[in-house]
């Protein structure tokens, strides 16, 4: 089956309101002819409105960097899924492996949050992958089906099409150290055929799984010709717009 690629640029606690609006100017014209792959940019939530304004009726979706799941309430520092949509954001990026070192995030709570955002018509874009030291002593297999099962409890077949899995081995994540092309391909074919076991062949060959970490115009290529590797989220690099471009590009 062919599927439609999605590049996503992961801004993280990067850029300014100026600083957005300056990007996307310049951003959309530059690839306001690409057709067939999905693009989505996500910014800070100070920036989303800005960004969602400034893109609107082009090729460019904008997409939060985490949800809270309850509706509202006494969460300090929390957005929820309605706060978002009334933007309105299109995608919401979940369990970053930021999230969970630094902010306590758990396989748990990330199913949480996606369970609440599947209620929604919120595009979860759901991140899985594994430590150094656990590549090292050879669980790499081990943590990631861990991360799905857990992340992905109770998730139907049906939901399971509104979602895009990102594969973000944590020791390739701003280290400028990607995974080779081979090692990244072997992680995303084993989490496509654990899809497969769980909800049945059309819904892992359906989903897509993006590969994140290092992500560069300079080594998209390769990556993005690997056959189960479906699009890239891109941290550092997308916040050079002409880099940000070529990665685009490659994927097209
Ligand atoms: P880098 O592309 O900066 O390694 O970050 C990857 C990432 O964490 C995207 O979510």
């Amino acid at each position: 089956m062919k599927r439609k690629k999605i590049i996503a640029g992961n801004w993280k606690m990067n850029h300014t309101v100026t600083e957005t609006s300056g990007f996307i100017n310049e951003f959309k014209r530059n690839i306001a002819d690409v057709d067939g792959v999905d693009i989505v940019l996500c910014p800070t939530f100070t920036s989303l409105q800005i960004a969602v304004d400034l893109t609107q009726n082009t090729n460019i979706a904008i997409g939060a960097q985490n949800v809270h799941w309850s509706k509202n309430g006494a969460f300090t520092g929390e957005i929820s899924p309605s706060m978002l949509l009334d933007i309105p954001v299109a995608y919401v990026i979940l369990g970053h492996s930021e999230r969970r070192q630094y902010f306590g995030e758990t396989d748990e709570t990330v199913n949480m949050r996606l369970k609440s955002t599947l209620t929604t018509p919120l595009k979860p874009i759901v991140c899985i992958g594994e430590k150094l030291d656990e590549r090292e002593s050879g669980i790499t297999e081990k943590i990631i089906s861990g991360q799905l099962n857990d992340g992905l409890k109770d998730i139907t077949a049906q939901q399971m099409n509104d979602i895009v899995i990102a594969y973000e081995p944590v020791w390739a994540i701003g280290t400028g150290v990607t995974a080779t092309p081979e090692q990244a391909q072997e992680v995303h074919a084993f989490i496509r055929n654990l899809i497969n076991e769980k909800y049945g062949v059309n819904v892992s060959e359906s989903i897509r799984i993006q590969y994140g970490g290092s992500v560069k115009s300079k080594n998209a290529d390769t990556l993005l010709t690997q056959s189960d590797i479906d699009g890239a989220l891109v941290g550092g690099a997308s916040l050079d717009c002409n880099e940000f471009v070529n990665i685009i590009r490659s994927a097209e």
